[in-house]
């Protein structure tokens, strides 16, 4: 196996004219932490969709455990591995958090698709949901509805879900974003404290949150690379101050 678990080369996502990836190339560790920074509109969910296959990448190269994945379908993705959140709360309010969970498992496991309610976990399901739900510090709250949860536990849920079919990669959109500063503490923690060879790309706005939890930045601007460096380099670079933090001081 490759050291490298994720590869980008040159990866184009146009829609008609617009360039929302603009030849982004990078390369992710295996194990390491990773965030993607850059202003609204940057391109940075767009990336997302690119290596997660839900979205088709118009030309380039995306490279996964040494396999090309560039053609895969997304389902073959995610089998192989890959997993993510989403920037927008993607959860079912109505059922508990176990019943999310099962849906999230059913979802993408080999197993075919069972309708809920239909089949109860098997054993080796069990112990997955609930280490997924003991990263996600949830673990007493499996019997609860989506409802009764506060919003940094949905956030926490929707980690558990992203992490219950135990993927190799997971990409993080916004985990934090809306969250009290005690609940951003608690995604802190479990970030920290996921699996040291799982890899961890995620998007985050907090400097103060990236500088805590990465290895390393990418920033992007109009889709394009802006700079890469570790959490000081881009602190204190100014390109990525002009275009990032001096309108993330503008928006606060
Ligand atoms: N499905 C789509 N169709 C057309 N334009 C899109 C689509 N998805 C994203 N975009 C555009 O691509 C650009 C990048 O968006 P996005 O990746 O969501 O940025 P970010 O996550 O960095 O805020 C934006 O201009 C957005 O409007
Ligand atoms: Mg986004």
């Amino acid at each position: 196996m490759s050291e490298s678990a994720l590869n980008l080369e040159n990866i184009v996502v146009a829609f008609g004219a617009l360039k929302a990836v603009d030849n982004v190339s990078m390369t992710v560790k295996r194990g390491e932490r990773r965030a993607i920074i850059g202003p609204n509109g940057a391109g940075k969910t767009t990336l997302f969709n690119a290596i997660t296959g839900v979205t088709r990448s118009t030309s380039g190269r995306i490279t996964f455990e040494g396999l090309d994945i560039s053609r895969k379908p997304a389902q073959s993705r995610a089998r192989m591995g890959i997993s993510r959140t989403f920037q927008i709360t993607n959860l079912f309010p109505s059922l508990t958090v176990e019943q999310n969970m099962q849906l999230a498992l059913r979802g993408t496991g080999s197993r075919k698709f069972s309708m809920l309610g239909s089949a109860r976990l098997v054993s080796e399901e069990r112990e997955q949901v609930a280490s997924a739900l003991a990263l996600s510090r949830l673990a007493t709250r499996e019997a609860v509805e989506v409802t009764e949860l506060s919003y940094g536990e949905q956030r926490q849920l929707e980690i558990a879900m992203a992490l219950v079919s135990r993927p190799r990669l997971l990409l993080l959109d916004e985990p934090a974003a809306g969250l009290s500063p005690a609940e951003r503490q608690m995604v802190t923690d479990i970030v920290r404290s996921l699996p040291k060879d799982l890899t961890v790309v995620l998007i985050e706005h907090d400097m103060e949150l990236v500088l805590k939890l990465v290895d390393y930045v990418t920033c992007l601007n109009n889709g394009q690379m802006l700079a890469e460096g570790s959490p000081e380099e881009i602190r204190a670079n100014q390109l990525v101050q002009d275009v990032y933090l001096g309108k993330a001081r503008a928006n606060a």
